[in-house]
């Protein structure tokens, strides 16, 4: 086992250590990137939203064409396992089904008795420290280089991996992604805005993947009757906002304070990020830990 992923692993219909599970170098996956991944936060051994998390799965797999090896209670056991038997009580479960291993290269589809292969794991979840959550994070700009289906959660995540580098490699914590002079999401991440009190948000379009922590910052904003509007954001408005917060399964909700070296508003997390994080943790706490 490795400090970050649990023994067992899930492979293929079966739970196995991590260094006992392989697949084909021929793998699809490996060779085409032909492949769909999920990311499910767990609190307290409960899978938050994993209904919406597998009906995403399956929205991509329809994307690409590709049969689901599992049904929606099949997925649900297996992640019931993986949480039942790793160590942590707070954890991230990854989930990935590729087009499986053909015996030769071809960019077409292989024949439909080729299965295809999938892959699970549970890991601890890695939260945010307090110091890091109380003064920010930077961002950079970048254009946006994906495809025209960015939608579906696939595992080709060259353009993401070459934009989060990017930041990276500048001392940022995340890319925002910039197509015809309008700001979709992160790299990976959502991203919302607040511009005198209004929360903007870009809306759901082939050009961002639809979150499922988007959907619940929605809901918490109509839930507390904040004034709230879903239509594109232009990149001026984004330099121009008095907030900026990432928004993800992993990173829950994070002030963005910096953008390409100049302040956002203040400089500092904004009051309604801090409200809209402490009725996330609110809903957090009551709802998806105790279910
Ligand atoms: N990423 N947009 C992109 C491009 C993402 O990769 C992600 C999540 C999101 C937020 O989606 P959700 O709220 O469902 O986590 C938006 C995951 C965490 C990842 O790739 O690891």
């Amino acid at each position: 086992m490795t400090p970050y992923v649990a023994d067992p692993v899930y492979l293929n219909g079966r739970f196995l250590p991590l260094a006992e599970a392989g697949i084909s170098p021929l793998d699809r996956g490996f060779l085409y990137g032909d492949g769909v991944y999920e990311v499910i936060p767990v609190y307290s051994r409960r899978a938050f939203r994993i209904d919406e998390h597998v009906k995403r799965l399956q929205a991509t797999l329809d994307g690409i064409k590709l049969a689901n090896p599992l049904t929606a209670d099949g997925w649900k056991e297996v992640i019931a396992k993986l949480i039942e038997t790793a160590p942590w009580d707070d954890q991230s479960i990854y989930l990935q089904v590729t087009r499986g291993a053909d015996d030769k290269r071809d960019h077409a589809f292989p024949p439909a008795s080729v299965p295809s292969t999938a892959f699970a794991f549970a890991s601890p979840l890695v939260t945010t420290p307090a110091e890091v959550r109380a003064r920010g994070v930077a961002a950079i700009t970048v254009p946006d280089l994906r495809w025209s289906r960015c939608d579906l959660k696939v595992i080709s995540l060259l353009a993401n991996v070459l934009a989060r580098q990017q930041a990276v490699e500048q001392g940022c914590a995340e890319a925002l992604l910039i197509r015809d002079r309008f700001m979709k999401e992160g790299a990976a991440s959502n991203i919302f805005i607040v511009k005198d009190g209004l929360l903007l948000a870009p809306p759901k379009t082939h050009l961002m993947l639809p979150g499922i922590t988007y959907d619940v910052i929605l809901e918490l904003a109509a839930t507390h009757q904040q004034a709230l509007e879903v239509r594109e954001i232009s990149e001026t408005e984004l330099r121009s906002a008095d907030e900026v917060w990432m928004t993800s399964s992993t990173k829950e909700i994070l002030a963005i304070t910096t953008l390409d070296g100049q302040p956002v508003g203040t400089g500092k997390p904004g009051p309604f990020g801090e409200q809209m994080w402490q009725w996330y943790q609110d809903f957090k706490n009551t709802v998806m830990r105790k279910g």
